[in-house]
């Protein structure tokens, strides 16, 4: 959720960390700061309210010079936005500490430092670690032991990184359920909770596992594991293009990731394609033997990932046959479950470290099924790491809070996954190579229909002084309505609803009145006809319909109807076509409404606590 970035360099590096803020901001943006140890053997410390930019303005007001330093930026999760809350927090005036994640007993700590004497200034459970470091460090005179000793009295997750004015050019950081990568730099060296923060600097990164604690120097970066043993870890570099971070011609990330949904789609389908077939190898070289075993699949994700997982319910039961349940992360990890013998468990996430996906896959793992397969973006990452077989999207670094490119690209990795899985439970042939043609064929189609931009924009003028929408779709277009509808309300903040059209009548139609926008998705399919008389419906108790549909489905304009027209699609793959112009209508109406397209309030891009 917040972002952590630090530098131990030949030169200041105060800059280094703005920018890392800065890319770092989708993640969290109530507040920010930074320590740096200047040249005079002090710790400086500025901190302000609100986005980086604003602890940017007060650092060019009184720049801080110095070789190393850690900075971060906040989304409360213990105690409100404000100066105090914000981090670094420190003990004393020599050490300072950054913190990703929740620490679980906090408050006995806090207690008993209190009692100590140690001063608390926030309501933040950082502090606690800042004085239990501090502490260790006057007990063992060691700086990563007293690290290591302070990890031993504290549970929860996260990833930290601390300096102290007595240990110049050191930074020791550790990660424990909350992602950290070190940067390797040439005579300096990084640290950072997301690898895009650190892509002006460097290319080369360290993924630390969970319970390392590492020590950066300039030259040197030594690593314990969990048992204390020093170990080497691979250094991977960065394969996708530094200017995946800038948003170029585009007023906004989410706007560039939506116009960049041909590529990505593409780039997904790469390589794992025949003429006529999946290439089974795309799930990893040992996957066809594990997918002739399947008999039940588990689907498990949060929020649009969620909504990848339930398309794919769809898709499973129709194409392989296979029972399928899908399931948010948040529920599923804290219920009792009966595992049916033969399930393989899926994951779905853009960022690979949503925590209760992670703690979801964790927990299967020890739950007897068949293999954990996760479709993610994010190479490197936990759920990657921890999975057997891995999909991985190829939708590049997801900037917007809203998720938009990472979903398609999610969808396309799970029809590949259902084809492969289908194949070895009767797909047809000639089905499998049908499909094939029409996912080449998809990337143009999702060209033409960004070329309705303009029209879409038009559309978008109606909802501007709406409070409240209603989504509706049917079949595998039902999750795309709960996809346009977390959208429309993520970004512009007006109440919005997904129904199965054919539960209208069961209670929403009672809302339905002129100040009640309808949108639905309607591709010319078998559930057509059933669709149109749930429209009938809206449209007799006075409400305005916004209809997304094909040529052929024979729906046309007139008082209170809008129509738009895309193009035809294989049934099958409609949901991805259908989910663009949803993503476009949330957007113009955001920037209609002059909202934070980007950072909607209170959200955050990666969600790595509870
Ligand atoms: C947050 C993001 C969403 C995302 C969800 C799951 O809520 O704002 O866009 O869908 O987390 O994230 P994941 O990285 O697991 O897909």
């Amino acid at each position: 959720m917040c972002g952590i970035v630090g530098a131990v360099a030949q030169r200041d590096v105060q800059g280094i960390l703005l920018e890392g803020l800065h890319r770092l901001e989708y993640r969290g943006y109530d507040s920010a700061g930074m320590a740096i140890l200047t040249p005079n053997g002090t710790v400086q410390r500025q901190r302000e309210v609100g986005k980086v930019s604003a602890l940017a303005d007060l650092i060019e007001a009184s720049p801080i010079k110095g070789h190393s330093g850690i900075a971060h930026t906040r989304w409360a999760t213990h105690g409100r936005p404000s100066v105090l809350n914000a981090h670094p927090h420190m003990s004393g005036d020599r050490l300072a500490v950054v913190h990703n994640g929740i620490i679980e007993n906090f408050q006995p700590l806090r207690e008993e430092l209190a009692n100590e004497g140690y001063d608390f200034t926030s309501e933040t459970d950082t502090e606690v670690v800042a004085h239990l470091i501090e502490r260790c460090y006057r007990q063992t005179g060691d700086f990563v032991a007293a690290v290591k000793k302070a990890l031993t009295q504290i549970h929860g997750a996260y990833a930290l990184a601390v300096m102290h004015a007595d240990e110049p050019g050191r930074l020791v950081v550790t990660r424990e359920g909350s992602p950290l990568v070190i940067g390797v730099g040439i005579g300096e060296n990084f640290i950072a909770s997301d690898q895009l923060a650190l892509l002006s600097v460097t290319d080369r990164f360290i993924f630390l596992e969970e319970g390392d604690v590492a020590e950066i120097t300039q030259d040197e970066i030594r690593i314990w594991d969990r048992d204390d043993t020093l170990v080497e870890r691979p250094v991977s570099r960065y394969e996708h293009g530094v200017d995946a971070v800038d948003k170029g011609e585009y007023r906004h990330f989410m706007l560039k990731e939506i116009h960049e949904q041909p590529r990505v789609i593409k780039a997904t389908l790469e390589g794992r394609l025949t003429d006529s077939r999946v290439l089974e190898q795309a799930l990893g070289t040992d996957a066809g033997a594990l997918l002739e075993n399947v008999r039940h699949v588990q689907i498990v994700a949060c929020g649009t990932s969620y909504h990848a997982g339930m398309v794919a319910r769809y898709w499973i039961e129709e194409l392989a046959g296979i029972p399928c349940s899908v399931e948010v992360a948040s529920e599923y990890r804290y219920r009792k479950h009966v595992v049916q013998p033969d399930t393989l468990f899926l994951t779905i996430s853009q960022s690979g470290e949503t925590a209760d996906t992670l703690a979801a896959l964790r927990m299967a793992k020890k739950d007897g099924f068949l293999a954990a397969l996760a479709i993610c973006n994010v190479p490197g990452s936990s759920l990657v790491r921890e999975s057997d077989l891995v999909v991985m999207t190829q939708a590049g670094p997801e900037i917007g809070v809203a998720s938009t490119k990472a979903f398609t690209t999610q969808l396309i990795a799970l029809m590949l996954f259902t084809v492969a899985l289908a194949r070895h439970h009767g797909l047809p042939a000639e089905l499998e190579a049908d499909i094939v043609r029409e996912l080449r064929m998809l990337p143009g189609k999702v060209q033409d229909v960004l070329s309705l931009d303009g029209s879409i924009e038009t559309m978008a003028r109606h909802f501007v002084e709406k409070s409240h929408s209603l989504f509706l779709g049917r079949g595998s277009l039902y999750p795309v309505a709960m996809e346009g509808a977390l959208k429309l309300k993520e970004i512009s903040y007006i109440h919005a609803e997904a129904y199965p059209a054919g539960e209208l009548k069961h209670g929403p139609l009672a809302l339905v009145d002129s100040e009640m926008p309808v949108i639905t998705v309607a591709p010319n399919n078998e559930l057509l006809d059933k669709l149109k008389s749930n429209l009938q419906e809206v449209r007799a108790r006075g409400g305005e319909l916004f209809v997304f549909t094909d040529q052929h489905a024979s729906l046309h304009e007139e008082e209170g109807v809008h129509v738009m027209s895309l193009p035809e699609v294989h049934n099958l793959l409609a949901p991805i076509l259908y989910t663009v112009p949803l993503q476009l209508l949330s957007y113009h109406v955001a920037v209609l409404k002059g909202t934070d397209v980007d950072q909607p309030r209170n959200l955050a891009k990666s969600v790595t606590v509870e």
